[in-house]
């Protein structure tokens, strides 16, 4: 399905740039990578591609949440028992 009709790409060439993609994006990053480097022209496409670039920086990869414990666990502070 295209995605952009004033310079033609699909969901397709969004999702296979976005896997590609480590860390969070921007539409405009993705625009300019999707379109051969030109710049929107209509906007009709920006709400769709929002939603699309959303999705992936909302996704934690299991490497990220594994991170993301180890760092509240080392918050964690442990009772002290007290000998008698
Ligand atoms: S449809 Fe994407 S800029 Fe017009």
């Amino acid at each position: 399905m295209y995605v952009c009709l004033c310079n033609p790409f699909t969901d397709n060439d969004v999702n296979r740039h976005l896997s590609t993609t480590v860390g969070k994006t921007s539409v405009k990053e993705v625009y300019a990578a999707c379109s051969g480097g030109e710049k929107m022209n209509c906007g009709n496409c920006a709400c769709d591609l929002k939603q699309m670039v959303d999705g992936h920086n909302n996704t934690k990869t299991i490497s990220q949440i594994s991170q993301d414990m180890e760092k509240a666990a080392d918050q964690v502070t442990l009772p002290q028992h007290e000998h008698v």
